[in-house]
């Protein structure tokens, strides 16, 4: 039987250092509502309160990840597990929960040392969204956020963590050939989202390489495109469908550097039924780089 695990990604913080270029670009490009706050930008796209808050922090870098557990037990169990695998984990403080809006929190760091808080609670916000650039919707809920990739120093001290100690199963792995020699990508589901998290073996500073919007209908990518070329974003990799998920998507720079996917139709995961496979590329078609 699978391991209790955190079934889906929450939410993530981004530290950056041009909030001015945040705001434009989510809303314009990546067509979200962005709640503007003292020194941080919430980015609302769904039910939920927000899924990405932007602070003025200055890293230009993901600073922290919230993985949601559907309910208490699970949590404590998701950190006791931590635990007996060497890791610290810690009670949120009551103002900690409160700025997520979350019931209740536990908070710990992965090998990298990227702030994770486990945590558990709706975080529904009233009203429904309303895309300020004519998106239909992101395919969220029980899939969370969407997915994001991290550049992972020691990828077995990362496996450890989030497979192990969060529960997340091995969806697949691409192997891709760089200029560095040959990369093992790892990607991992903890919900019938294909993945949730990949993990790449790139030792570089910055710890997230991307994160993945998926809309609901194939045309949003399109406009998307068109938005992002009409403001000047630079498109990373061209339209393309990966090997793996089936996202067909594009990547655009974002104003702190790292990429964003924006796509559509990625597969659902079966647990029941579903076999994890290798590739040797990550794209049937396109996603050339530029
Ligand atoms: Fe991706």
């Amino acid at each position: 039987m699978a391991l209790e695990s955190v079934s889906a990604l929450g939410y993530i913080e981004i530290g950056a250092s041009d909030l001015a270029a945040w705001k434009q670009y989510a809303t314009a490009v990546l067509g979200v509502e962005v709640l503007e706050n003292q020194g941080e930008l919430l980015l609302r796209y769904d039910e939920e309160i927000w899924r990405i808050r932007v602070t003025d922090s200055g890293e230009d870098d993901i600073t922290c990840a919230g993985f949601l557990c559907e309910s208490e037990s699970v949590l404590l169990t998701v950190a006791a597990r931590l635990r007996s695998l060497g890791f610290d984990v810690t009670g949120a403080s009551a103002e900690d929960i409160a700025r997520r809006g979350v019931e209740a929190m536990q908070i710990c760091h992965d090998p990298a040392g990227l702030r994770i808080e486990l945590y558990t609670g709706s975080r529904s916000a009233a009203g429904r969204f309303i895309s300020p650039a004519g998106v239909s919707g992101f395919v969220t809920g029980e899939q969370g956020l969407g997915h994001m990739v991290l550049t992972v120093p020691d990828p077995d001290a990362a496996n450890r963590f989030y497979m192990e100690g969060l529960g997340f199963l091995l969806s697949d792995h691409i192997y891709m050939q760089t200029p560095m020699g040959e990369l093992m990508l790892t990607f991992l589901h903890c919900n019938p989202r294909h993945h949730t998290l990949a993990l790449a073996p790139i030792p570089v500073p910055q710890r997230l390489n991307h994160f993945m919007l998926q809309t609901v209908e194939f045309d949003d990518v399109g406009y998307g495109l068109d938005r992002a070329k009409a403001h000047g974003v630079r498109i990373a990799s061209s339209l393309g469908k990966h090997t793996n998920d089936h996202m067909t998507s594009f990547y655009m720079v974002t104003p702190s550097g790292f990429d964003c996917e924006y796509g559509y139709g990625g597969i659902e995961i079966d647990d029941a039924t579903w076999e994890t496979t290798s590739y040797n590329a990550p794209s049937l078609w396109g996603h050339a780089r530029n």
